[in-house]
């Protein structure tokens, strides 16, 4: 007998929408683990990603393209200049989901739209 393909269909969407619903209770991917912890201990006070946050730090939307997971952690941990440091108000899973997020943040600096004149 032929199953219709309607059927094969609903079956495929049930085990899809299944799937979407185990994996958000067991394991939160860790970088959406540290979106949510940069949102938590007040990073997107200073830090801007992607147009959302505050200024009074570097915009981070293209950090993880020009520090590296040390760097990173070391400036979690360290702060530097009018960043405090975060040794204090961390676990050490938290600095780890917060330095894989920021490695994920690698968003190209706006490109110019128009071409630049050289007048030499
Ligand atoms: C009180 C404001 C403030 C808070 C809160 C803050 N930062 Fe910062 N952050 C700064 C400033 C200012 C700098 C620039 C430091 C410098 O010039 O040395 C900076 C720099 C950084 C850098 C290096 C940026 C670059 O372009 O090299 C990273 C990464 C960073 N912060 C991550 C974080 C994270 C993650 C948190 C939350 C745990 C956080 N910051 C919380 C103000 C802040």
């Amino acid at each position: 007998m032929r199953i219709p393909i309607k059927i094969w269909q609903r079956f495929v969407l049930l085990l899809v929408f299944t799937l979407s619903l185990t994996r958000k209770g067991a394991g939160e991917p860790a970088n959406e683990r540290g979106a949510t912890e940069f949102h938590d201990k007040g990073c997107l006070q200073c830090h801007a990603i992607g147009g959302i946050g505050g200024h009074k730090g570097p915009d981070l939307s293209g950090v993880g393209r020009r520090k590296n997971k040390n760097a990173l952690r070391q400036q979690i941990l360290e702060g530097s200049g009018a960043m405090p440091a975060f040794r204090e108000a961390l676990t050490g899973d938290e600095v780890e989901e917060l330095v894989r997020y920021l490695q994920h943040c690698r968003a190209k600096p706006p490109r110019q739209v128009a071409p630049q004149l050289s007048v030499q």
